[in-house]
């Protein structure tokens, strides 16, 4: 229900925050307020989000009239109270500063800048330059961004369907995330698992909804990550009514039977031996994830030592034998994250070399000894 200028006026409420001022004389009458739309409290499916301000100056009449008299200090909300009931807008700047009262020569500002990439500047901006190693996956995901920048030039012989598999932690699901950002493609992820419904029916009319969305989001890389949950071979499954239902669909997208263009899947599996022959067959290429060798475990030892919140003072290269085995993630979340832990606790203003060792000490041995070639 919308509410028009002629309703009756109605009192507007702040956030109750920390910061609210109890005494309300004390807060000074406010200079400037500078306000960024937010959205509802609660998100609804099918409601807009962003808001389009077209008259600053009207703007700034209609906020004034609406919110005169409400004390707020930056980071409260103010809630929309008429035209979009609801709608929270955040103080993100106040003049003087602390609490302030709006008041008739209040001037309200409104940063409507990024309103639309918003949501989207949340995700971290992943690149293929990041991924250090794996240089046949790259040459791949090469072909695909230029289908996926100019989907008609490849007519018939689009790239449609790609596996990841490999080892655990060497950077599938970062990759296939990079490849979308590299060209601003939507990037859909879902595990298999979440495919299978409740009811029968639910898995075919998930997988339906998904590529639904992901042509009408074109470019879209639909990334399947741990396949192998629904698409075992049927000598390991014990094949249930929903999953062999959910398979069928997939088959039926993979297979390009409706025009699908400019959507590419990707799909993730830690070993592709376990996938049922008929899925495993309509991937046109798989590509092998193998855990770094010596130059690369030393690259990414560099990398992200560069990115630690505190400076790294070890010798790295002394490290690389002795992280023999280790994957990308094993090398960032395990050695490096517990090294800086360390540090952290000890006050310390750098992680050392001790810090790295005590943590390498640590580590389960068992993550230690090399996978090897487990997947050929
Ligand atoms: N080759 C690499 N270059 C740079 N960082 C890497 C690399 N491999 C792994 N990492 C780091 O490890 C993290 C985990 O990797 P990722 O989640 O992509 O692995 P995965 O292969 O998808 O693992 P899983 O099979 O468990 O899903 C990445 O976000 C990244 O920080
Ligand atoms: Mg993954």
């Amino acid at each position: 229900m919308i509410q028009t200028y002629l309703d009756r006026w109605v009192p507007v409420k702040t956030k109750p925050s920390k910061r609210v001022v109890t005494d309300k004389d004390y807060a000074r009458p406010a200079r400037l307020i500078q306000l960024r739309p937010v959205g509802f409290p609660i998100r609804e499916m099918h409601r807009n989000l962003s808001v389009n301000i077209e008259n600053i100056e009207l703007f700034e009449l209609y906020a004034k009239e609406q919110w005169m008299g409400s004390i707020v200090s930056i980071d409260d909300y103010l809630f929309d109270q008429r035209v979009i009931p609801d709608f929270a807008y955040q103080v993100i700047r106040a003049l003087p500063s602390g609490a302030v009262k709006i008041a008739e020569n209040t001037i309200i500002e409104i940063d409507t800048t990024d309103l639309k990439q918003e949501p989207k500047t949340k995700t971290t901006k992943i690149r293929l330059a990041d991924v250090i190693g794996h240089n046949h996956v790259k040459k791949k995901c090469r072909i695909v961004m230029r289908y996926l920048e100019d989907s008609e030039q490849f007519g018939d012989w689009a790239p449609r369907n790609v596996l990841f598999y490999g080892t655990p932690g060497t950077g599938k699901t970062m990759t296939a995330k990079a490849l979308a950002n590299e060209v601003d493609a939507s990037f859909m992820m879902v595990r298999a698992t979440d495919l299978v419904g409740e009811f029968v029916g639910d898995g075919s009319k998930r997988i339906h909804d998904l590529y639904s969305t992901a042509a009408e989001s074109a470019p879209t890389v639909v990334f399947i990550d741990e396949l192998d949950a629904i698409a075992l071979d049927r000598s390991f499954q014990s094949v249930r009514g929903d999953v062999s239902e959910v398979v069928n669909a997939l088959l039926s997208e993979m297979d390009g039977l409706r025009e699908n263009r400019g959507v590419v899947t990707i799909a993730a599996t830690n070993n592709p031996m376990l996938l049922d022959k008929a899925i495993r067959s309509r991937f046109e290429e798989e590509l092998n994830f193998k855990i770094p060798t010596d130059s690369e475990r030393l690259e990414i030892l560099q990398s992200y030592a560069r990115t630690l919140p505190l400076p790294l003072d070890a010798d790295l290269k002394g490290f690389v034998k002795r992280i023999k085995g280790f994957s990308g993630r094993d090398i960032k979340e395990k050695l490096l994250k517990a090294a800086l832990y360390k540090a952290m606790l000890e006050d310390s203003k750098t992680v050392t070399q001790r810090h790295v060792e005590e943590s390498l000490k640590e580590i389960d041995l068992g993550i230690s000894k090399p996978p090897g070639e487990m997947f050929i």
